[in-house]
């Protein structure tokens, strides 16, 4: 009978305490959406009032739909204007004219990130011309990203032992690719801060210079430096790897720009390779730059909004004053497809680039972002994209037609930080013939 009694308590302890748990849930939920909506300092700013009261909005477009939130924010941007609130606690603005007011140098005023979010490396002696004249497919999307991932390696860690190289391995270590660099990313840190490397005056790795520098030992940790070399592994493969993949896929599938780029390329590649030209040499070729300017718009470098934060001044955008300390983005997505720019903003038209540009096409290009947080590896980017497609599109290159592979491959359908095309794509695939 005490037990009964004792048990019938203790259910209702237990059913009194989930609601007044879901109660008290609720009423801070419901003052919570109270106080975003109405007295947070952005409440007077435009927008869904749904992205205002809850980062679920975002969540459910970025997740749960995968990486949409980019082209939502484009449709609330048509809806309700230049300046939205994006989440509850952010901006977001599509103006062009105000993207060097918010992307500047320290001389300007300080400014956060915000955080919630060649020659040596053989490219053309390795796989590809292993594979000529054998028809293999070869996936060009892999080979290029073990070829901007060999660069960073080698610069940044040293890493120059042939048998380290993503290029000479099977399939270009597609699989292995992230979780190679994390490995390769400690060792070699390991490597630079050892004091057989410490002394050595031939080790001409980035991480071996910073580790020889007069920078506080709290900050050359090994910790720091690995996430350090992560990042920058990260940073600087992916990113040019696809801008690579993307301008391959549109000069296979243009043959009149295919054309006009191999007549361009005959002379300063003539001698290849035993001459290899220097960026200056081909940074000189005005259609090898459009396709790469080109191909970098429409793939947007990183497409996604890349917040900042002015700690100390608010900023003013037309009648709005938005307090310090409030993380505002723009996209480079916006800025490459504004029609009235960049007309018919999804093709591919190398040319637009070509004799008298409008001086608001190279305002509206940012793909390395500018300012402060600039990118920091945008001239090594450009220097391995030209030289990369010199290499493969020069007159007498390594013939390969693109198999079962489209625009669809290609045209940015996601955003996951790094834009990506539609996700069951089979990536850029090449006969080599
Ligand atoms: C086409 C290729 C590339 C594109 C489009 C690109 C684009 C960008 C963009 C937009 C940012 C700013 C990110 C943000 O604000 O959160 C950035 C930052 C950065 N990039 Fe790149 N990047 C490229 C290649 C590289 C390469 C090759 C390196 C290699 C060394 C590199 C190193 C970095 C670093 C270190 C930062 C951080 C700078 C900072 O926070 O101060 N990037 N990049």
């Amino acid at each position: 009978m005490a037990g009964q009694i004792f048990q019938h308590f203790s259910q209702i302890d237990l059913v009194s305490l989930i609601g007044t748990s879901l109660l008290a849930w609720g009423v801070y939920f419901a003052g919570l959406v109270i106080y975003r909506l109405y007295f947070h300092p952005l409440a007077g700013f435009p927008g869904p009032k749904l992205a205002a009261a809850t980062g679920w909005y975002e969540f459910y477009f970025q997740c749960w739909l995968e990486g949409q939130y980019i082209f939502e924010t484009e449709k609330m941007v048509k809806k309700y204007g230049p300046i939205i609130r994006v989440n509850p606690e952010e901006l977001f603005i599509h103006d062009p004219e105000f993207y060097n007011e918010l992307y500047v140098t320290e001389s300007t005023r300080r400014t956060n990130h915000y955080d919630n979010f060649a020659q040596g490396i053989g490219f053309d002696e390795t796989r590809l011309r292993q594979y000529s004249g054998t028809d293999k497919i070869v996936r060009l999307d892999h080979a290029f990203t073990a070829y901007t991932g060999d660069i960073i390696g080698r610069m940044c860690l040293d890493t120059d032992d042939p048998s380290d190289k993503f290029l000479n391995k099977e399939d270009f270590s597609a699989d292995w690719f992230w979780v190679m660099h994390m490995i390769k990313a400690r060792s070699n840190i390991r490597k630079a801060l050892g004091s057989d490397s410490m002394n050595d005056e031939h080790v001409e790795s980035l991480f071996h210079h910073v580790a020889n520098s007069d920078m506080p030992a709290s900050e050359k940790s090994e910790e720091r430096l690995t996430k350090e070399a992560q990042l920058l592994l990260g940073g600087g493969t992916v990113t040019s790897a696809r801008v690579i993949s993307c301008a391959t896929f549109y000069i296979l599938t243009l043959p009149d720009v295919a054309k006009r780029l191999s007549e361009e390329l005959r002379q300063p590649m003539a001698q290849w390779p035993s001459h290899v030209p220097s960026w200056a040499d081909l940074e000189r070729l005005p259609f090898l730059q459009a396709v790469i300017k080109e191909a970098l718009r429409v793939d947007f470098g990183v497409m996604t909004r890349l917040p900042r934060i002015s700690p100390d001044v608010p900023l003013q955008y037309k009648q709005y004053t938005i307090p310090a300390g409030v993380p505002v983005g723009m996209s480079s997505y916006f800025m490459h497809t504004d029609p009235e720019i960049f007309p018919k903003p999804f093709d591919f038209i190398p040319e637009r680039w070509l004799g008298s540009v409008n001086p608001l096409m190279n305002r509206n290009f940012v793909p390395f972002t500018r300012g402060s947080r600039t990118c920091l590896g945008s001239n090594l980017a450009l220097a391995e994209i030209s030289l990369v497609l010199a290499v493969l599109f020069r007159p007498n290159g390594p013939k390969l037609e693109l198999f079962e592979t489209d625009e669809s491959d290609v045209r940015v359908a996601h955003d996951f930080g790094v834009p990506l095309p539609k996700l069951d794509t089979k990536g850029v695939r090449a006969l080599i013939h």
